[in-house]
């Protein structure tokens, strides 16, 4: 799909879509397109429901003397309560309502807004980069759809006074939806597509923008001592990885970094400690963490950000086999410690002791924030309206959470507590990969933390938003790509160029 922004002119023909605010009060646009339509639009507006709320639509086909082929009149609600979020939701349900419709192109009318917070071209831009977030579709292996269940829209144009200005401010949200793309797709891949080598070769792809990438092998893991991450991959054909990707933007590349980890488990079966059958597939998901940080490097690059920053994946396939780790065996993680891995489905909680040991010893970061697709138990906490944020600084916390509310990838904050840390206490070793079933989330972030020293750290559980089995305004069902978004609003908001 083509995004185009175009000054502001009210087409003569084809689609046009044109806002109308709370009570019916018509914008600009649509007050001009009634005019041309001979009333058209205030007579559909007396019957029916639609009162021009937020969200609110209306679809006229064939209106007036037939010159428009369909008027969308798109609510608005209150000029005041505009806001960023709202402008993209506003462009991705436009775009999944032409796509449903059978429209191929169409015209967005932005009429200025004086009362809105939200000036007309950043709300064009806003409005572009929901649509383009809202087209993604993962449909490589379809090759029997039929035409008519194809998207239909071939060309977006973005009506709007500044259309330079609209564009300049779209070009960084459309290298985060170049982003957002990659994550959607690294993550939609099967995992007999995508496993720990073929995810770092995704990674490495990054190298032509600038992110200097590197694959440790299982050699260089074991030299390093990575035997938590290692145990994990030790069942698989698929050898693991760790991918280390550095963007240095900042005016002092030597300046130290902050530090992103990502879960990625490229499929998790439970090893020995077996998944039911029923769901299994969705544990190709399980890399999501990794996906996401891998993208996020993507946005920085893309829009060159100002500021250093590193990206961790741990890449591991957790299967059961002859060789793979049994519940039981102790073993030795980077940081020296020892654990006692009671059930080998508790495996990304291993691959992240050893990632972040290793960020922290070689980069010393100036924060670590890792992704995670950790737990179940999440899910049950907080459904998939919010991740699982936990952190040992409130000011990191904070920032996050106001980087979730902001980009609409939200986080609810759990507690840590050295209470919640002796359910880890092992008979043998150091600790136990698992607590008992009581808070299972919090037990996980715990043991986490074990392997983090004296640098602020934040914890986000994405195992209930990696993915989606609804359609959201901005977000199509499947691999949701949860959290590049909500980073790229925390670097650019409180750390880039500082
Ligand atoms: N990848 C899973 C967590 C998960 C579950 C993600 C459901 C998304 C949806 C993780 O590796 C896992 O298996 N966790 C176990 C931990 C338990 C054994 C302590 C879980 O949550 O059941
Ligand atoms: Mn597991
Ligand atoms: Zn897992």
């Amino acid at each position: 799909m083509k995004i185009e922004f175009a000054e502001y002119a009210i087409p003569k023909g084809g689609v046009v879509v044109a806002g109308v605010l709370e009570d019916k009060a018509l914008t600009p646009g649509a007050t001009e397109v009634d005019r041309r339509t001979g009333g058209a639009v205030n007579r559909a507006l007396k019957n029916g429901r639609f009162q021009g709320r937020n969200g609110d639509r209306l679809d006229l086909v064939g209106p007036g003397d037939g010159s428009y082929e369909r008027i969308v009149l798109v609510g608005l609600g209150k000029p005041k309560e505009r806001d960023a979020l709202k402008a993209q939701d506003l462009g991705g349900g436009i775009v999944a309502h032409l796509n449903t419709a059978g429209v191929a192109k169409a015209t967005v009318l932005v009429d200025p807004m004086p009362e809105s917070p939200l000036p007309s071209a950043p709300a064009a831009a806003r409005i572009a980069y929901g649509a383009r977030l809202r087209a993604y579709r993962f449909d490589k292996y379809r090759t029997k759809e039929k035409e008519d269940q194809k998207p239909t829209l071939a060309e977006l144009e973005i009506a709007v006074a500044g259309a330079k200005s609209a564009d300049d401010l779209f070009q960084p949200l459309d290298r985060v939806a170049d982003a957002v793309y990659f994550t959607r797709d690294l993550v939609s891949e099967p995992a007999n597509i995508i496993y720990p080598a073929t995810l770092a070769d995704a990674a490495r792809s990054l190298a032509e923008m600038g992110v200097e990438v590197e694959v440790l092998g299982v050699p260089e893991m074991r030299r390093l001592g990575m035997g938590a991450l290692l145990g994990v991959g030790q069942g698989s054909e698929r050898e693991p990885r760790t991918v280390v990707m550095q963007w240095k933007g900042a005016a002092n590349r030597a300046e130290s970094p902050l530090a992103f980890i990502g879960k990625g488990v490229t499929f998790d079966t439970g090893g020995i400690s077996i998944k039911p059958a029923a769901g299994m597939e969705e544990m190709k998901w399980d890399m999501g963490g990794a996906g996401t940080v891998i993208g996020f490097m993507k946005a920085l690059a893309g829009r060159k950000a100002k500021v250093n920053a590193v990206g961790i994946a741990g890449l591991v396939e957790n299967m059961p086999s002859g060789a793979a780790q049994r519940p039981g065996d102790v073993v030795k993680s980077m940081s020296g410690q020892t654990i006692e891995v009671i059930n080998t489905d508790a495996e990304g909680r291993l691959v992240l002791a050893d990632a972040l040991w290793y960020c922290q010893d070689r980069f010393k970061p100036k924060f670590m924030i890792d992704l995670a697709t950790l737990t179940g138990a999440i899910v049950i906490a907080l459904g998939h309206e919010n991740a699982g944020l936990f952190a040992n600084s409130d000011e990191l916390a904070e920032r996050i959470a106001a980087s979730g509310r902001a980009t609409g990838e939200r986080c609810w904050r759990l507690p840590l507590a050295e209470s919640y840390d002796k359910a880890l206490a092992s008979e043998i070793a150091d600790m136990k990969n698992v607590g008992d079933r009581a808070a299972g989330s919090i037990t996980a972030a715990q043991f986490l933390q074990r392997f983090v020293n004296d640098v602020p750290w934040a914890h986000i559980d994405i195992a209930g938003m990696a993915w989606s089995k609804k359609d959201a305004p901005t977000v199509p069902k499947g691999a949701t790509a949860f959290g590049v978004q909500l980073l790229n609003h925390l670097v650019q908001e409180y750390y880039e160029g500082k």
